[in-house]
C-alpha cells in the first residue's frame, strides 16, 4: 500500500522521538512491502521560530491531505512568555480544531514486564487496562471568552459545550466500550459545573441506544482517587477535555512512565493524528535519553485506526513488549534490573525485534 503520512516533530524530544518512529515506519516499509510518503511540516515553537506563527497554513493544508498525521510534542520555557496567540500549545489546539479531531483515544495498560516499575504495589496495577476517551475540540480549552480584563485585575475562562458536542464523545465512549468489556464511566463534576449536569444528562439518554454497555458516574475528584487505588475497575472513561488530560497524566503512573502512553486523535471518518501523551520534556531535551516508546506504540495506532494495517500494528507491539522482556528501557523508568539504553538504542532493539519476528513468521 502507499500512504501519505504528514510528520510533525515540534519542539524539545518531540524531534528526538520522531526520529524513532521514521525508523520503525521504515523497517515497516521494508518488511511489508508498503510504500510511506513522508511528509515534515512545522507547528508548535519551532514553526513560531521559522515562521512566526505555531500553525502555519501550510501545515495544517498538509495534514488534510494526508492519510494520517504523526506528532511529537510542542512547547517548552523559550516560549512560555509569548502572548497566548503565539504559544507553541496553541499550534496543537489550533491543529486539533482544524482537523475536527473531536475524540483523544487514550489506551493505559501495564506491561508485564513492567508492573514493578510503578511507584504503586503491584498488585494494584497488574490487571490495568483501560481506555480514557477525551473529548479534544471544546469544553474549558476552548470556551469564549478566555481573557483578562480590568488590566489583569479579573481574569474569565469559560467551559462551554453544545449539545451536539457532548452528544458525539458520549457515543464514541459507548462505542468503545461495546468493543472491549462493555462498561463505561463517565466522568463529571456534577455536583458543581452546569456543563457537567447536561453531561450527565446526555450519558443517561444515550444510555437507551447501548443496552448491553453497564454505565457508572463518577465525579472527577472521586474519579482521581479510583484511579490509582482501583485501576482494575475501569474499562471505559469517558470525560471532559481537561479532565482527561490531568487523568491520563495520572493513569501512566500505572505503567511506570508517562513516556509508554500512545494516543489517537479522532473524527468520525478514518483521518487521525497520533501522539503520545506526554509533552516535550524540557528537562531530557537533546541528552538523547527520552522515551521513544510513546511515540512508537502511536505510529502502531496509526497503522491500525487510520491505515488498514492491523498485522503491521500488532508486529510494533509485540516488538515493543519483547524489547521490554528482555529487560531494554530508557531512564525514565525508574528499574534497576534490565539494561538501560537510549533513545536511539532502545528503538534498534525494538527494530531488531520487529524485524527478526517478521522474518521468522
Ligand atoms: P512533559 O510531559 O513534557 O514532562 C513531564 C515529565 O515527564 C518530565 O520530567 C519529563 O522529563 C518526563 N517525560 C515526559 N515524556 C518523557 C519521555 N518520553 N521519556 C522520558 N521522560 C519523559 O510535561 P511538562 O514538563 O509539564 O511540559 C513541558 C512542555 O511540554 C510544556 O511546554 C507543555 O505545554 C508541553 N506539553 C506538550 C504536550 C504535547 O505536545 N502533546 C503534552 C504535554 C505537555
Ligand atoms: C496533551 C497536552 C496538551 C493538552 C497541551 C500541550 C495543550 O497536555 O496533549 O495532553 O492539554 O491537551
Ligand atoms: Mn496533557
Amino acid at each position: 500500500m502507499e500512504k501519505k503520512i504528514v510528520l510533525l516533530p515540534g519542539d524539545g524530544i518531540g524531534k528526538e522521538i520522531m526520529e524513532s518512529a521514521k525508523k520503525v515506519l521504515a523497517a515497516i516499509e521494508s518488511e511489508y512491502h508498503h510504500r510511506f510518503i513522508l511528509q515534515e511540516c512545522a507547528i508548535g515553537g519551532d514553526a513560531l521560530d521559522r515562521y512566526g506563527v505555531p500553525l502555519p497554513d501550510d501545515t495544517l493544508h498538509a495534514c488534510n491531505e494526508a492519510d494520517a498525521v504523526l506528532l511529537g510534542s510542542v512547547g517548552g520555557p523559550k516560549w512560555d512568555n509569548q502572548p497566548p496567540k503565539f504559544r507553541p500549545e496553541k499550534g496543537l489546539l489550533g491543529i486539533r480544531k482544524g482537523l475536527g479531531l473531536f475524540a483523544n483515544l487514550r489506551p493505559v495498560k501495564t506491561f508485564p514486564p513492567l508492573l514493578h516499575a510503578s511507584p504503586l504495589k503491584e498488585e494494584i496495577v497488574k490487571d490495568s487496562d483501560m481506555m480514557i476517551v477525551r473529548e479534544l475540540t471544546g469544553g474549558l480549552y476552548f470556551g469564549e471568552p478566555s481573557e483578562r480584563r480590568n488590566n489583569g485585575e479579573d481574569v474569565v475562562d469559560t467551559l462551554a459545550y453544545s449539545r451536539h458536542e457532548i452528544e458525539r464523545i458520549v457515543e464514541k465512549g459507548f462505542e468503545s466500550a461495546q468493543i472491549r468489556n462493555k462498561h463505561l464511566t463517565s466522568v463529571d463534576k456534577a455536583n458543581v459545573l452546569e456543563s457537567s449536569r447536561v453531561w450527565r444528562e446526555i450519558v443517561n439518554e444515550k444510555a437507551v441506544d447501548y443496552p448491553d454497555v453497564e454505565v457508572e458516574h463518577l465525579l472527577v475528584d472521586a474519579a482521581a482517587m479510583k484511579l490509582i487505588t482501583n485501576p482494575s475497575g475501569f474499562d471505559v472513561v469517558v470525560t471532559e477535555n481537561l479532565f482527561g488530560d490531568i487523568l491520563s497524566d495520572e493513569a501512566s503512573v500505572l505503567t511506570g512512565s508517562l513516556g509508554m502512553l500512545p494516543s489517537a486523535s479522532v473524527r468520525t471518518d478514518g483521518l487521525g493524528m497520533y501522539e503520545p501523551v506526554h509533552g516535550s520534556a524540557p528537562d531530557i531535551a537533546g541528552k538523547g535519553i527520552a522515551n521513544p516508546i510513546g511515540m512508537i506504540l502511536s505510529t502502531a495506532l496509526m497503522l491500525e485506526y487510520s491505515l488498514g494495517m492491523q498485522e503491521e500494528a500488532k508486529a510494533i507491539e509485540s516488538a515493543v513488549m519483547d524489547c521490554l522482556e528482555q529487560g531494554y528501557h530508557t531512564a525514565d523508568l525508574k528499574i534497576k534490573d534490565g539494561k538501560q539504553m537510549s533513545t536511539d538504542e532502545i528503538t534498534e532493539a525494538i527494530i531488531e525485534n520487529l524485524t527478526t519476528k517478521c522474518i521468522s513468521d
